[in-house]
């Protein structure tokens, strides 16, 4: 438990909310879950199945209908066939991540990551004993790993390297010819390719291809939390390889026995087109906020040097203003009533020097907070 590290945007969150409750107005720039609210055709569907009764233990894989209907979501959405059996419906793709890790890593086993990324995942490797490597990485790799990377930090005990693509906290996304040579260097050394897909559907330039289908061990990870605007319902799902199945399906039953059975059941309105038009419609939304709040932060002195093609996250420079970006993100909020997330959230390869902001509040209060911002640092 001493390896791992809590959310420390948690503590700032906790403190926007007390300076809220003593009538102070906080701009929140820290939160990483969509502002909309689960679209209508889904609380209906949780409605139903709630009025119905519907609330037994499902499957420990899943409802079998809602692992078809995303199987059937890859057939429309990328043109790929995936077999239903496939699919392990989880809670969360926290659940989904913890579990793909719970099949590959024994103690000592590495894990490639890349620093910065999402913390949760260093975390799930130290659950299980294995060890997290963070490879450092910046703008010239778009923040990502790279087949060189992956390459060049591969051990005997390293059994997977894990990507995110769009990421958190960077928002950039992986070249597929970068992403299929990681896959083959993988799959000739017999190691896993993790990718999580979670920020597929805000994706702002050009559209996305799943990584189902690249060669060797892979394991997709995707989320209703966030293009789905679903995060409480706590449902997520994961396209394993057929050979892990069983072990997938033996481990679900023992840690949590099954995902949630109302927001499976809701889930099954989430593919409907009607819905679809909705989240799409919240994806432009998304698409106008970033275009407004990338310059305007440039503008202020942040550096940011890779545009971010997804996810509804900035991270940026904050070295012209602050060596210590924690500090930075305290006063920021103490001073200027503005929440956003320390970089040490994300890692530590250069954490002081970068900050994330999450653009999941509306175009109007994004303006007033770089307004605030602005002042903030008497610019
Ligand atoms: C990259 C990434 N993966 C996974 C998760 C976990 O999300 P959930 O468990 O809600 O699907 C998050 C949450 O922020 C994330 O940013």
């Amino acid at each position: 438990m001493a390896r791992i590290a809590p959310f420390h945007v948690m503590v700032l969150l906790a403190r926007a909310r007390a300076l809220e409750a003593e009538g102070r107005s906080i701009i929140h720039m820290e939160i990483g879950e969509p502002d909309f609210p689960t679209p209508r055709p889904v609380c209906e569907a949780g409605i139903r199945a709630l009025e119905k009764g519907e609330l037994f233990y499902t499957p420990a894989l899943g409802l079998p209908e809602l692992r078809e209907a995303i199987a059937r979501y890859y057939v429309t959405r990328y043109g790929v066939e995936v077999a239903a059996g496939r699919i392990v419906v989880t809670s969360g793709s926290s659940g989904a991540l913890l579990l793909a890790m719970g099949v590959l890593v024994d103690p000592g086993s590495e894990v490639l990551v890349s620093d910065p990324g999402y913390p949760a995942n260093r975390h799930f490797v130290r659950l299980l004993n294995g060890e997290p490597v963070s490879v450092p990485v910046g703008p010239d790799s778009k923040y990502q790993l790279t087949p060189e990377l992956v390459e060049h930090y591969w051990t005997e005990r390293t059994v997977a390297a894990l990507v995110a693509t769009p990421s958190n906290p960077t928002g950039t996304v992986i070249d597929p010819v970068s992403l299929a040579q990681m896959a083959r260097f993988l799959a000739l050394r017999n190691g896993a390719l993790i990718v999580d897909e979670i920020y597929h559907g805000l994706v702002y330039e050009g559209d996305l291809t799943t990584a189902l289908g690249l060669e060797g061990n892979v394991f997709v990870i995707n989320s209703f939390s966030k293009y789905f605007n679903m995060t409480g319902w706590r449902l997520g799902w994961m396209v394993a390889p057929e050979g892990y199945i069983g072990e997938l399906d033996k481990l679900a039953q023992n840690v949590y026995l099954c995902a949630p059975a109302p927001a499976q059941r809701a889930a099954m309105a989430a593919f409907q087109p009607a819905t679809l038009a909705i989240l799409d419609q919240r994806r432009d939304e998304f698409r106008a906020r970033r275009d407004y709040l990338v310059p305007a932060l440039r503008a202020l002195g942040f550096g940011i040097p890779q545009v971010p093609q997804g996810a509804f996250y900035v991270y940026a420079n904050c070295s012209r203003h602050t060596k210590d970006s924690y500090g930075f993100a305290l006063d920021l909020l103490e001073r200027a009533g503005v929440a956003i997330t320390p970089g040490i959230d994300f890692g530590s390869h250069r954490a002081a020097e970068h900050v994330r902001f999450a653009y999941t509040n509306s175009l109007d209060r994004l303006q007033e907070g770089v307004a605030r911002i602005a002042r903030f640092l008497g610019t």
